[in-house]
């Protein structure tokens, strides 16, 4: 079967075909209509405008996943599209079109919850699927969570970030040091150059919350460290690259950290990667060795790149597990559905 995705949550419009047959599933078009270059004069997000480009982008953005995937609307089983969390108003774009969609095609609809749809991401494979019950560690712009899966579509939320995510503290450090938006891959970049020239680092930032005895997260006092190191040091942008390694390093270890005792107390086949963070090479390389080292019979699920950052092909994926696991019901009664800022997972 094919499941068309629609993602409008942030920054970018996005669309997917996903060909689905049992546990087995391919992406046939992952097209993303990215904003970035405008926001990125910003400094960050601006929701009205973001909501503006999604109402000129999204239709032509689902009609080129439809061409490269070579179909026709026709061909779909059903529309599955990111309900919520978000900002609204890019929301409801996305919403809103799939359920007109839905009526003109007369297709049902799978409304998707956005971070299910990052776990979902490491599903999209024709090889061999995630075991469970599984850990996933979701590291996004908007969220950090380490979430519980005894199954398909079954969720515990078992540790959250208590102020910001790991990607708005990347974001949050990159303004400070007057570094690009999205701050993620800027910061990875400069972090990797002082890593591959070897030398010793000379800034001490905290680990947050490492030794709590939860599984919680808390990044904003990291950023505050980083801001008053900065602050104090009159030469900072001559090592800015050194500044970019601790505070990467700091985000990584904690990561790292909490994940693992995570797992070692919610024993799990699998762990999961996802959110845009997990676009992180040093994160994914430092995962891969920790867990072969402290957990050799968990295997280690990193999504392919295309679909850390938001995209479409993850919630279509999403939506193909709901829909297989809930014996193909999907929702028709268009009046029950809106766009979410706030959805919970369950
Ligand atoms: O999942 P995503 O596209 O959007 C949300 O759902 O929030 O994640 C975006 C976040 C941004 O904060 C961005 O800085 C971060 O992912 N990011 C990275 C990297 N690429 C993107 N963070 C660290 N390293 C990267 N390579
Ligand atoms: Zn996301």
């Amino acid at each position: 079967m094919y499941i068309l995705g629609i993602e409008s949550s942030c920054d970018e419009s996005a669309a997917s075909v996903l060909k689905a047959s049992g546990q087995k599933t391919e992406i046939l078009s992952n097209v993303i209509s990215s904003q970035i270059d405008i926001h990125a004069q910003y400094g960050g997000v601006i929701p009205e405008i973001a909501a503006r480009e999604h109402v000129l982008n999204i239709l032509p953005t689902i009609e080129a996943a439809l061409r490269q995937a070579k179909i026709q609307a026709k061909d779909l089983k059903a529309i599955a599209v990111t309900q919520g969390p978000g900002l609204l108003s890019s929301l409801i774009a996305g919403v809103e079109t799939a359920k007109s969609l839905s009526i003109i095609w007369n297709k049902p609809l799978i409304p998707v919850h956005h971070i299910i749809g990052h776990i979902y991401a490491n599903f999209i494979s024709t090889e061999k699927q995630p075991k469970f019950p599984l850990l996933a560690l979701v590291v996004s712009g908007g969220h950090s969570n380490i979430i519980y899966m005894p199954e398909h579509y079954k969720f515990k939320i078992i540790g959250e970030t208590k102020d910001d995510a790991a990607g708005e503290a990347y974001d949050k450090a990159a303004k400070m040091m007057g570094l690009s938006y999205p701050g993620g891959p800027i910061i990875a970049k400069y972090a990797d150059e002082f890593r591959v020239g070897g030398k010793t680092c000379n800034i001490e930032l905290p680990r947050p919350m490492l030794n709590s005895p939860d599984f919680n997260f808390s990044f904003s006092g990291l950023k505050t460290a980083l801001l008053y190191k900065l602050q104090k040091d009159k030469k900072w942008k001559e090592c800015i690259s050194e500044y970019c390694f601790a505070f990467e390093e700091a985000v990584i270890d904690t990561l790292c950290h909490k994940i693992i005792k995570a797992t070692q107390k919610y024993p799990a086949k699998s762990v999961l990667l996802a959110g845009g963070v997990a676009a992180n090479r040093s994160l994914r390389a430092k995962l891969m060795t920790e867990i072969s080292k402290k957990l050799p019979e968990t295997k280690l699920y990193l999504p392919n790149l295309s679909y850390t950052t938001d995209n479409a092909a993850m919630i279509a994926s999403a939506g193909y597990f709901n829909y297989y696991k809930n014996k193909n019901k999907a929702i028709t009664n268009f009046k029950k559905l809106s766009a979410r800022c706030d959805l919970k997972m369950s």
